[in-house]
């Protein structure tokens, strides 16, 4: 996507050829600045400090992190120790083991001198795949959106979101937000309310940052104000990211997520999942009993950060001082509040047929 006209992806080589490039998404929405991620350390510190973050991006960093490490050690150690820094980094998104998986095969079974040039050149086709895929999503969700455009002519459709599933939590374009690009771009005249997310707020600053670079009218909303919009009819359909989907549907997304679920299920408002394949393990059936649910620093409860009148970022306490605070960062949403996963390879239902119709390759394992 582009920014003042520029075309970026969220995470690139540098002109080093070596080193990786990455948007510090902790100075959005007020910085736009790049860092530099020069080891396989750089590279867990950015996921675990979320300088980097959202499912896909998570997996597509600690793929460059296991580059840097082999190019500073090709041994099977120095493999081995990459893989397990990076692995526990964040617990919750699956695309983080997928990505290492997938590294650890590529460049495993060759000699120490061809690991590293493999290591880049399997990391690079993650990425591409990660854009091509999420293209895909953004083909498929449009359909539904134009769907709902064509029952409503001339009227706006109105699309709720929580937390930041755009092009900065994946490579470029996005899961739950490719649709509405391409439903933007297509001339379908599309609103976005955007929960802000509590409390890191990747509605408030990320969501809304890409929409408005993208010219997509949105309004910022509180997390708690959903169920109201969806009582009066202002909400058409809502359409979330997730960071790890069971093999029966069940989808952890950011804190949050399953209230708004629950409120749709009320409403009789469609409430669609978008993801990649890469998001899916299949080794789970129940997500609530299943799914690793991270845990935070309560001061990012007790505090926020913004800017000032004057331009200075600050971070301020705005809690009770000395009052415990509990910071979940995910949840689960159970596959009967799930309208239906929007994939690179169509929508399905949110149950084990309806994925293994879309993926049939996996009947058997
Ligand atoms: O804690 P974050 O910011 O990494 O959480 C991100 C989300 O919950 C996104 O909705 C998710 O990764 C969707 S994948 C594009």
């Amino acid at each position: 996507m582009k920014i003042d006209g520029i075309p970026y992806r969220t995470i690139r080589v540098a002109d080093d050829d070596w080193s990786v490039e990455v948007i510090d998404q902790t100075r959005l929405p007020h910085e736009f600045a790049l860092i530099r991620l020069e080891t396989a350390d750089d590279c867990a510190r950015a996921i675990k400090d979320m300088n980097v973050r959202g499912a896909p991006l998570i997996g597509a960093t600690a793929a460059y992190g296991i580059c840097l490490a082999l190019r500073a050690d090709p041994s099977d150690a120095a493999l081995e120790a990459a893989c397990v820094l990076l692995g526990a980094t964040r617990p919750t998104a699956v695309n983080l083991k997928y990505a290492i998986d997938e590294m650890r095969a590529a460049v495993a079974p060759l000699g120490a001198n061809a690991r590293a040039a493999a290591a880049y050149a399997r990391a690079a086709q993650l990425c591409d795949d990660d854009v091509e895929i999420c293209r895909r999503i953004g083909e498929n969700g449009l359909r539904l959106i134009r769907g709902i455009a064509e029952a409503k002519p001339g009227q706006t459709v109105n699309i709720l979101t929580h937390c930041n599933a755009g092009w900065l939590a994946c490579v470029d374009w996005g899961t739950a937000l490719a649709p509405i690009y391409m439903a933007h771009d297509a001339g379908i005249p599309v609103h976005v309310w955007v929960d802000e997310t509590r409390p890191r707020n990747q509605g408030a600053a990320l969501t809304a940052f890409e929409l408005g670079g993208h010219g997509v009218p949105h309004t910022i909303i509180p997390d708690n104000a959903g169920g109201h919009l969806m009582q009066h009819g202002q909400v058409d359909l809502c359409i979330t990211g997730t960071d790890r989907t069971t093999a029966t549907g069940d989808v952890a997304n950011k804190i949050g997520t399953y209230l708004k679920a629950l409120a749709a299920d009320a409403n009789d408002v469609p409430f669609y999942v978008a993801l990649p394949h890469t998001t899916i393990d299949w080794s789970l059936e129940d997500g609530v009993a299943g799914i690793p649910i991270e845990e935070r620093d309560a001061r990012e409860v007790t505090h926020m950060t913004g800017r000032t009148a004057a331009g200075e970022i600050v971070t301020v306490e705005i809690a009770a001082p000395g009052s415990p605070a509990a910071n979940y960062g995910f949840d689960v949403t159970p596959a009967r509040y799930i309208t239906g996963l929007v994939t690179e390879r169509g929508v399905c239902a949110a149950s084990r047929e309806g994925l293994l119709g879309l993926y049939p390759e996996r009947r058997d394992g």
